[in-house]
């Protein structure tokens, strides 16, 4: 299984790679994650980084070509993965197909409104991928993720100014690949709103039936 979650910042990708990552037993790769682990380890990609993500700005896709690549280079990774906010270019969808020409591409389509009220109540874990909501889905005890028991926090770009810059990022450089899935045939619309549980028990039926037409 190759699924690329895709769509506008807050559309729920983290939400729901989550769940299918545990469902399929697949590694989540969230480029997101990987940047942000990045910059708490100071490291020099860390360093490189943060102005831009904080602003709410696309990182340049060599960096994030070679960070993707290098990572479904792992063992894990061989048999499957879910990725999670990668491409979000053209140039680095034309290098997703260089190194790996099948897989399908989930867009979760959420309308503008939505996302502005999913992204400022949303608070993340430190420790692991889960994410959650002031309102829609709250952690059992305040403060703290109930997977790994981590405290959660505010991401710096949730701020409204870099929403904004991220929303306007993605009609201008992410958004176009929606035409570029479609002509190649592997684009999957799924209605990204609602409850999270029933919009991954639909999104598992559509993953599932995807697979079940590949093989
Ligand atoms: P990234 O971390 O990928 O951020 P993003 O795309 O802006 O998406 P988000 O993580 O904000 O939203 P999501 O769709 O994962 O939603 P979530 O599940 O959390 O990237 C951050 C930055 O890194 C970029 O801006 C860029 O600078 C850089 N970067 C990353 N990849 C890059 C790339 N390929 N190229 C260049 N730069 C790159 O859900 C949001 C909230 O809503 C949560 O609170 C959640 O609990 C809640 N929620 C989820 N689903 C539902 C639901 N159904 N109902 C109600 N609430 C819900
Ligand atoms: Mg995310």
């Amino acid at each position: 299984m190759r699924f690329v979650f895709f769509g506008p910042p807050g559309a729920g990708k983290g939400t729901m790679a989550v769940e299918a990552s545990s469902e399929f037993s697949l590694p989540h790769v969230s480029t997101g994650d990987l940047f942000r682990s990045a910059i708490r380890k100071r490291t020099p990609l860390g360093l490189y980084v943060k102005t831009i993500i904080d602003a709410g700005s696309l990182v340049p896709d060599q960096a994030t070509i070679d960070l993707v690549k290098e990572r479904l280079a792992q063992p894990d990774a061989r048999s499957g993965w879910l990725l999670d906010g990668f491409p979000r270019t053209i140039g680095q969808a034309q290098a997703l197909s260089d190194f790996c020409p099948e897989n399908w591409v989930i867009d979760l389509q959420v309308s503008d409104p939505v996302l502005i009220s999913r992204l400022s109540g949303r608070r993340m874990c430190s420790g692991c991928s889960h994410s959650y909501h002031m309102v829609f889905k709250q952690p059992k005890i305040d403060g703290v993720c109930d997977a790994c028991g981590s405290p959660l926090y505010i991401r710096d770009d949730d701020r409204e100014a870099s929403v904004r810059n991220r929303l306007l990022e993605y009609r201008s450089l992410t958004e176009p690949l929606v035409d570029y899935y479609r002509e190649k045939g592997n684009l999957v619309m799924v209605n990204g709103e609602g409850d999270p549980k029933a919009v991954w028990a639909s999104l598992k039926q559509i993953m599932l039936d995807l697979h079940a037409l590949k093989h």
